[in-house]
């Protein structure tokens, strides 16, 4: 793909987009009849993935566009019920593009599995009997699921913690341990929950205690990613507001979600409906990346942003996210979905760690979409604009009827699905 900027697909029709998507990235026959086929996932497949299947579920799918992300072009599939979140992303995506893009890292990729080892007679003890043991532990792990070894991955760190040492209740008194696993470009859920049952019984044996939960921590702040933007200010510029209005009114926002937890949620909400799509369209786990997100926001003790905005020494909007991302490229839905399969050869995705950081600039990318409309004209008019197509069908329009019912009804400044019907109404006669 030789650009992400793909002028006037919003004006396309839906088979025009399809066609040129084939075009550009050369897509087989079957993944072209997925896109086009609302039964993609099948029902037989989805049966075999959940119980008691009735049927399958669906979402509107689109591209966010515009995306130059450490040099490379990106068009992202987001598969989301909201107006206006795709065409938000985009539109930022296309003003960070002419700042240079998105820059982002990871420094490291391992997840998290957890045992909960209760009634050891010394907890200390325990402790250390564990550290000095650790090599042949961390080894059987690795031995519990040796393919992830000859894919280069495995064991890479082991520790361990005692906590509540000192209650009185037996309850709380534990030894946690966790083990670190580069798990290549697999979520790796179902690889540590293995290596944590594996070893559970050496792990008594060690500290004479009882194992009690052994499971993967979805809190995945040793898989960080990192996001940034540097945007100056006549790129910001709105209708009547200077860039440098946009600018700080931007920082203003930032400082309000980072310092109340009432606005932190809404606004870290807003930087989800950019991320929950990407993971979402990817056949990843959302509530896991939700959860990591969200517990991370809360790292220093109190719920924050997820996000920073400040302005540089040359007065540039300087934006930055850093998030815990467990997803991955291959296992799960990602390869069983058919869309999932789709979303991640449009993107061109080569690994795990990749997707990761895409996913963290599409939020940022879509925080500075709400906060820059917040901070401006506010969110309503765009956001109506928009969700009057969703009224417009809903009161009975189709075809071309919809746009002019949509432009009649912000025009009337009446965005109800009644007035809809009788706009429709009017129309037909
Ligand atoms: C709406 O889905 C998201 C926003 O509320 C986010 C925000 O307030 O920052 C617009």
């Amino acid at each position: 793909m030789t650009s992400s900027r793909i002028s006037g697909f919003y004006n396309m029709t839906v088979e025009e987009r399809r066609a040129l998507l084939r075009e550009a990235f050369t897509l087989t026959d079957a993944e072209t009849q997925n896109l086009s086929n609302a039964d993609a996932l099948t029902v037989g497949k989805a049966d075999n993935m959940i119980e008691n299947v009735i049927g399958t579920y669906q979402l509107p799918f689109g591209l966010g566009l515009n995306f130059l992300i450490n040099g490379k072009e990106y068009v992202v599939p987001m598969a989301i019920e909201e107006a206006s979140v795709v065409a938000s992303a985009s539109h930022i995506a296309k003003i960070v593009r002419e700042a240079g893009g998105f820059r982002t890292e990871s420094k490291e990729r391992l997840m998290i599995g957890q045992i909960q080892v209760v009634g050891c007679p010394d907890f200390q003890e325990a402790k250390q009997q564990i550290l000095r043991q650790k090599d042949i532990l961390m080894k059987a792990a690795d031995n519990a699921y040796p393919s992830i070894v000859s894919r280069g991955g495995g064991v890479r760190d082991l520790d361990v913690r005692v906590l509540n040492e000192n209650d009185a209740s037996s309850y709380s008194k534990m030894l946690v341990m966790h083990i670190y696993v580069d798990t290549c470009d697999a979520m790796g859920a179902n690889m540590i929950n293995t290596m944590v049952e594996s070893i559970a019984p050496i792990v008594e044996e060690i500290t004479k205690g009882k194992v009690h939960l052994r499971i993967l921590s979805n809190y995945a702040d040793r898989s960080l990613a990192t996001a940034k933007c540097v945007i100056p200010p006549h790129l910001l510029k709105t209708g009547s507001f200077a860039g440098e209005e946009v600018r700080d009114g931007v920082i203003h926002a930032y400082e309000f979600a980072a310092s109340d937890p009432y606005r932190a949620v809404t606004h870290n909400k807003g930087i989800m409906n950019g991320i929950d799509p990407v993971v979402i369209a990817t056949g990843n786990d959302w509530r896991a990346v939700e959860a990591g997100a969200h517990a991370y926001a809360a790292r220093n003790g109190h719920y924050g942003s997820m996000t920073t905005w400040s302005k540089d020494e040359e007065g540039n909007l300087v934006g930055e996210i850093e998030l815990p991302m467990s997803i991955g490229t291959v296992g799960g839905a990602t390869r069983v979905h058919p869309l999932a399969d789709f979303s991640l050869s449009v993107m061109q995705i080569e690994s795990a760690e990749e997707l990761a950081q895409v996913i963290v600039a599409v939020g940022l990318a879509q925080n500075l979409g709400a906060l820059k409309a917040l901070a401006t004209d506010g969110i309503q008019k765009g956001h109506m604009a928009l969700h009057s197509r969703s009224v417009a069908i809903a009161g009975g329009a189709t075809g071309e009827m919809i746009d002019v019912i949509a432009k009649q009804l912000v025009e009337q400044q009446e965005i109800r699905v009644g007035k809809a019907k009788e706009l429709v109404e009017q129309y037909k006669q």
